[in-house]
């Protein structure tokens, strides 16, 4: 049974994109086949792959709101830095909108991934920030959520509603959802201030779920995602984080 796991939370910059590309690649190292689903309509996971996103002429948004002459053919881009990925752009935006009078619209994106679905170990989803209907759509999809927290002065503010959203999910459409742990990102050690509030995840959150090892602030994550590849193929690969997306492919493995 493939694991469809959904990199949320409702904050910006706080490294989903970067970690549905990485893990995603680290898993496929590891011999797993991987789908990566871009639901962000400004689609950095897309740009993060190497793909210019305004030069696309089908994207997830033509599956998930398909107008009446389309094929129902998802718009899967095949083995970039060996895995598949369903890009995005800034049409996505008009989504929003058109599926707030769709039929079964919480079930849009479980529907597209259907027919695909045996053919991959992991779909990895990186969820847009916020917790609008996309968002929602991709809990609905999954079997797990992977949350993403910036270790910063009010890390901790929005964790309540994003978790109240996955406990909204999982009493109504997801029963099975389940949280596989919370990253925390953009860590540095050097400042008490971080240290403090990595400490606070630990304490609020450490009940909840796994809290993984953190992330590390390093330029060079930002540098990779600017060349369109993962970190494992750019020339400065800071070892530290690869170890730690090596640590996270395998911890995902495990999940029951
Ligand atoms: N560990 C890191 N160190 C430094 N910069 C990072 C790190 N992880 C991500 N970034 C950069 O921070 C920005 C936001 O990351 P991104 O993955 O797009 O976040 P999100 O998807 O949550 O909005 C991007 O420019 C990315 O390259
Ligand atoms: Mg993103």
């Amino acid at each position: 049974m493939s694991k469809i796991i959904a990199l949320f939370n409702q904050a910006g910059g706080v490294a989903k994109s970067t970690i549905t590309q990485n893990l995603g690649y680290h898993l496929s190292m590891r011999q797993h086949p991987v789908l990566l689903v871009d639901l962000d309509p400004q689609a950095s996971l897309t740009s993060f792959m190497g793909i210019e996103p305004s030069e696309l002429e089908t994207t997830i948004y033509d599956t998930l709101v398909p107008k009446d002459d389309d094929e129902e053919l998802l718009p899967i881009q095949q083995n970039l830095h060996g895995m598949d990925l369903i890009p995005s752009n800034i049409e996505l935006a008009n989504a929003e909108q058109e599926l707030i009078f769709a039929e079964l619209r919480e079930l849009r994106l479980s529907q597209v991934l259907e027919p695909v679905r045996d053919n991959y170990d992991f779909i990895l989803i990186d969820c847009p920030p916020s917790l609008g209907i996309l968002s929602h759509i991709s809990l609905v999809a999954s079997t797990h959520v992977l949350v993403p927290i910036q270790c910063q002065f009010k890390a901790l503010k929005g964790t309540d509603s994003l978790l109240k959203t996955v406990a909204r999910v999982r009493k109504r459409l997801n029963p099975q959802l389940k949280i596989a742990g919370f990253i925390p990102t953009m860590y540095q050690a050097s400042t008490s201030l971080d240290n403090r509030t990595l400490e606070s995840i630990q304490n609020q959150l450490g009940e909840i779920a796994t809290i993984f090892p953190p992330l590390p602030r390093a330029t060079a994550v930002a540098e990779a995602s600017e060349e369109g590849k993962p970190l494992a193929l750019c020339s400065n690969k800071h070892k530290p984080t690869l170890h730690l997306f090596d640590q996270l492919a395998i911890a995902m493995e495990k999940l029951a």
